[in-house]
């Protein structure tokens, strides 16, 4: 069965777009058929994470008619199929995206939805054509807090909420604690991304952080949810495998 799974928060700007595109291609190079489809049609971004332009065919295109579904994906090189919708054109109806996911069920394990900020019309209709949800957060109070008002629409609508990611985490005493959050969310924390400048890098390159510095600690934490998410223990790592990883991160700058 396909696995469809929005990917939410309360708050806008807090990484969703990042997250979904990486986690897409951490799927699809552990073997998964992924499908990514940009959600967010009045805020399109996800094009912007793969490099493509303009000129390519989008969402949009198909739903005018304009173009044939199969037009408008994107086959990115690690297997992921991208639907990106048009950053220039907010006509778009959020209905629309529930045909764009039905040419996809039964040909994909998983499609991810990134989804818009908040807890409106358009997150709604996402999260009614997923059956799975991850909230992404940042460990602050404003963030968590309006976290919360998307679980709820999560929770109304009835789609299993997986856990919830922490992002642009820098480990000081000005977040929240990771217990904190997991308290307040009653979810679990299923991941903790850095904040790290490799994934500002990578979008400036239009490309994901797991091509643009694979051996981050960005990277390391999106693979960890991965791991999580298809319920597959992440390969074992011997004291010589850290030390390779920590040499080659030194190298990677
Ligand atoms: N782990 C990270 N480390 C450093 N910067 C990050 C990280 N994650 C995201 N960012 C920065 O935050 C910006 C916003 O991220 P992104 O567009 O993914 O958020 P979003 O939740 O999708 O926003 P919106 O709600 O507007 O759709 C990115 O352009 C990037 O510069
Ligand atoms: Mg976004």
């Amino acid at each position: 069965m396909t696995r469809v799974v929005s990917i939410i928060s309360g708050k806008g700007g807090v990484g969703k777009t990042t997250f979904s595109t990486n986690l897409a291609v951490s799927l699809a190079e552990k073997g998964e058929r992924v499908a990514l489809l940009d959600g967010d049609l009045t805020g399109a971004n996800v094009s912007r994470h793969f490099g493509l332009d303009a000129s390519n065919a989008t969402i949009n295109d198909v739903v005018r008619g304009d173009a044939y579904i199969t037009q408008a994906i994107y086959r990115h090189k690690s297997g992921l199929s991208v639907l990106p919708a048009d950053f220039e054109d907010h006509t778009l109806d959020s209905n629309h995206l529930k045909h764009a996911i039905l040419d996809f069920l039964g040909q994909k394990d998983f499609v991810i939805i990134d989804s818009p900020p908040g807890a409106g019309g358009p997150v709604r209709r996402a999260l009614e054509s997923s059956n799975e949800a991850l909230i992404v957060s940042k460990p602050s109070y404003p963030a968590v807090d309006n976290a919360k008002v998307v679980k709820k629409l999560a929770n109304e609508v009835g789609v299993d909420i997986r856990g919830v990611v922490l992002n642009q985490v820098y480990d000081d005493h000005l977040e929240l604690r990771h217990d904190v959050v997991a308290e307040k969310m009653g979810e679990e924390i299923i991941g903790e991304i850095p904040q790290c400048d490799y994934v500002r890098e990578a979008i400036a390159h239009g490309k994901p952080v797991l091509h643009h510095k694979p051996y981050s600690k960005a990277v390391e934490s999106v693979d960890d949810v991965t791991y999580k998410l298809i319920g597959r223990e992440p390969p074992k790592k011997t004291p010589l495998d850290k030390v390779k990883k920590g040499f080659l991160r030194f190298l990677d700058g």
